[in-house]
């Protein structure tokens, strides 16, 4: 394959004033083209200005792509669909940290490696349930996930050479503590006693275990509940420059090592307009349950412009005809409700939400279709998983994502530390004046 990006034999012309800049257009793999504006403030002084890097393409990256218009969705080249189709969390977690689908051996290995992983130092799970029972759950992981370098110090060292030579042991202790981590928060809220995780069981299994096993009592795991969750991880487990993807390459540049980069990483998915989005379908169709509306009337008020209502987990920022992964993620809710038997009234008002938005002239003509979110809603809450750690179920599935962007920041050479520019509107100079002048 040819070097990317490559450069276009096209340019770009910027005319300011009477000058004309000439700025090379570089080209990714899949066509894509940008405007090459590192010389630009060198040459002229300005800067490019773009509020929310909405037009940026901050770097090269090797590891998803996206094409919103299209609905196209490729971990390291390979279609989401089929991912999800033929493969397991656990394989797709491999091939974003590695670039490729392992073998049998390299995946038994890495299983190996994640298995051995799973149990957290004691020191560690008392300092957790030290955190005051009220404390969010992402408060929780983010704090521990940084915590845990300090139990690994030959691992986190801030020295990128050692550090990338560890980084198969660390990859594995960060993919399978995360989730010990996650369920140990979850126990300690709700005042139970840890259990620990079970050598014979699949990643999703271990963790249902992990969460609703009694010390006396197996929870008796179902193998249809084990793979809508190992499906949610594999859909979730990266999604390109994101907010909480970039905010993990933006601490990796500084040459922080993956612990504390990742554990900013959970920082920025706790927000509302991020990895919150699952939480609020739920918290709307409570809503609507507790108003006694069967859904009909939410749906007026979301298509008049006069309320400020929107229908929760639909439409997409960047999936502008169909999110891909809501495709999958559907026939596998359907699976779950059904072997789960759930009678909820929330879930009858969620398909009854799906059903008129599919039909409504406002929504297909606004391409608002359910994503992603408005599905694994559904499915968390129908497997009995707290509205509180939907984040945090999001956060062990973007974990492999968020771990193969430091990678690839780490081996870079020569790499820049992430450092914006901005137009300053504050006050230009003024004199200091003593307290006493002040009013
Ligand atoms: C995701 C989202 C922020 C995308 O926003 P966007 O791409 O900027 O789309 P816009 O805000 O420009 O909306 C386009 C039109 O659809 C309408 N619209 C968008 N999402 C809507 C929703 N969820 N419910 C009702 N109307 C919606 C807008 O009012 C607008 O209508 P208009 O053209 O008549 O003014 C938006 O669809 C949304 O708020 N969805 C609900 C929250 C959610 O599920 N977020 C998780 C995303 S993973």
């Amino acid at each position: 394959m040819a070097a990317y990006p490559a450069m276009s034999t096209k340019n770009a012309i910027l005319k300011l004033d009477d000058k004309e800049i000439v700025l090379p257009i570089v080209v990714g793999t899949e066509q894509e083209c940008g405007i090459d504006v590192r010389k630009l403030r060198d040459e002229t002084g300005y800067i490019t200005f773009d509020d929310g890097y909405a037009n940026t393409g901050a770097c090269e990256s090797k590891v998803t792509f996206i094409d919103g218009e299209k609905g196209i969705l490729r971990y390291r080249g390979y279609s989401i669909e089929e991912l999800a189709e033929k493969s397991t969390f656990i394989e797709t977690a491999y091939l974003l940290i590695y670039g490729e689908l392992p073998t049998a051996a390299q995946l038994s290995t890495f299983k190996a490696r994640i298995l051995d992983n799973s149990q957290v130092h004691e020191g560690l799970r008392i300092a957790l349930s030290g955190f005051p029972g009220n404390a969010h759950p992402m408060a929780v992981l983010s704090a521990t996930l940084n915590t845990l370098g300090c139990y690994y110090p030959d691992l986190g060292t801030n020295e990128r050479t050692h550090d990338l030579a560890k980084f198969d042991a660390t990859a594995a202790v960060l993919m399978s503590k995360v989730r010990t981590l996650a369920a140990l928060a979850h126990r300690s809220k709700e005042g139970e006693p840890p259990v620990y995780p079970k050598p014979g069981l699949d990643y999703c299994s271990n963790f249902l275990h992990l969460l609703f096993s009694q010390p006396n009592a197996d929870y008796a795991v179902h193998p249809e509940v084990a793979r809508a969750l190992d499906l949610i991880l594999l859909l979730h487990a990266d999604h390109e420059q994101n907010c909480s993807t970039s905010t993990v390459r933006m601490v990796a540049s500084g040459g922080a090592n993956l612990f504390p980069s990742v554990s900013a990483g959970v920082c920025a998915l706790w927000g509302p307009l991020h990895g919150g989005a699952n939480q609020a379908v739920i918290e709307m169709l409570e809503e609507i349950h507790a108003s006694g509306d069967d859904g009909s009337k939410f749906i007026a008020d979301a298509k008049d412009k006069t309320k400020q209502v929107r229908l929760m987990g639909f439409g997409h920022r960047v999936y502008k005809n169909y999110d891909p992964r809501a495709k999958i993620i559907k026939a596998q809710c359907d699976k779950v409700l059904k072997v789960l038997g759930i009678n909820d009234p929330l879930l009858a008002i969620a398909m009854r939400l799906e059903d008129a938005a599919l039909n409504d002239p406002y929504f297909k003509q606004r391409n608002l279709y359910p994503n992603v979110d408005f599905y694994s809603g559904i499915i968390l809450k129908a497997i009995g998983i707290p509205t509180e750690m939907f984040t945090v179920i999001f956060a062990i599935g973007r974990m492999p994502g968020w771990i193969s962007h430091w990678k690839e920041i780490a081996e870079t050479p020569k790499q820049k530390i992430h450092r914006p520019r901005q137009i300053y509107v504050g006050n230009t100079e003024r004199a200091y004046s003593p307290i006493a002048q002040r009013s």
